[in-house]
């Protein structure tokens, strides 16, 4: 490879990703030369190709479906987040050429909760939809912000309940079913099951939603989500989608690799318009 640092979103599905155009708005915006690209890798090829980029010379992976465990099992070091979500969307070489594992999703929800949209976990009543990988990734850095409590709430109640049981540690956490949401109240609501990308949304009692709760979905696109479309009649105080939560888990990768902090801000208002 020649002297510019290369780097890579690896997906499958990964044509539609946003990660080049992010990190070369980062690049651009902090002086940094840099080569970013998505490469869409076959199925049970993550490790082969992933030795080949690093053996090449190359700098740093983002990870995304389906190889986060892949990325997991590939790297020689974990950090604490990445282990405890048990998934790696961030790989990075080190001088000693051993590979880093970093997971940035739930720092950058928590970023585009706290400081974007300005506001505050603590103490606050958390309730979060589904019980999968996208989820599994965020619950460490969530409960990290003091919640008064957590519930995870999953079509298939059990795997909300191990969940939670694997997260105990951090703070008070449980999890159910839809059906025991009917008299709930909660402050912050995420959205991480699939069914938005399905046009399906979870059923959801009215009124669950306190009047100055926020209403998120970490799922994005060019109009609201399903999940959005159902939080705009309620009387929430903000409803977003993740499209802030994408730009600023890129920014922790991007900061990871390059010890240098982007101002993501506009970064968010460039993706925003390229979705229009
Ligand atoms: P991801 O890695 O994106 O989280 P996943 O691990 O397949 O994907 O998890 C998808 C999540 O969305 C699960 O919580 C799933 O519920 P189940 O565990 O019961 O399968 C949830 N999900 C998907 N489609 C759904 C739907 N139509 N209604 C409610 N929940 C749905």
């Amino acid at each position: 490879m020649d002297k510019i640092d290369h780097y890579a979103v690896y997906g499958n599905p990964v044509k539609h990703s946003k990660s080049p155009q992010i990190h070369a708005a980062f690049a651009e915006q902090t002086g940094q030369q840099l080569h970013y690209r998505a490469h869409k890798v076959e199925l049970g090829r993550f490790a082969e190709v992933a030795t080949q980029f690093f053996e090449h010379g190359g700098k740093g992976l983002n990870i995304t479906v389906p190889f986060k465990l892949d990325a997991f099992e590939f790297a020689d070091q974990l950090s604490g987040r990445a282990r405890r979500a048990g998934a790696v969307n961030t790989l990075a070489i080190q001088e000693d050429g051993t590979i880093y594992g970093d997971n940035t999703d739930g720092v950058g929800l928590v970023r585009d909760i706290h400081d974007n949209l300005g506001w505050d976990m603590q103490d606050r009543r958390i309730l979060v939809l589904g019980a999968g990988g996208a989820v599994r990734g965020i619950l460490g850095p969530l409960l990290k912000q003091g919640p008064s409590h957590v519930l995870i709430a999953n079509r298939t109640e059990e795997k909300a309940q191990k969940l939670a049981q694997q997260f105990e540690k951090l703070g008070k956490i449980a999890g159910g079913s839809y059906a025991g949401l009917a008299s709930a109240q909660f402050d912050l609501i995420i959205n991480g099951t699939s069914a938005s990308m399905s046009g399906d949304l979870p059923p959801l009692p009215s009124h669950i939603l306190s009047n100055d709760g926020c209403a998120y979905d970490m799922m994005y696109g060019a109009a609201p989500t399903p999940f959005m479309r159902w939080a705009a009649g309620e009387t929430a105080w903000a409803v977003s989608d993740g499209l802030g939560m994408l730009v600023e888990q890129a920014a922790e990768s991007f900061c990871i690799w390059r010890g240098v902090r982007p101002d993501t801000k506009p970064v968010i208002e460039l993706i925003r318009q390229s979705l229009s």
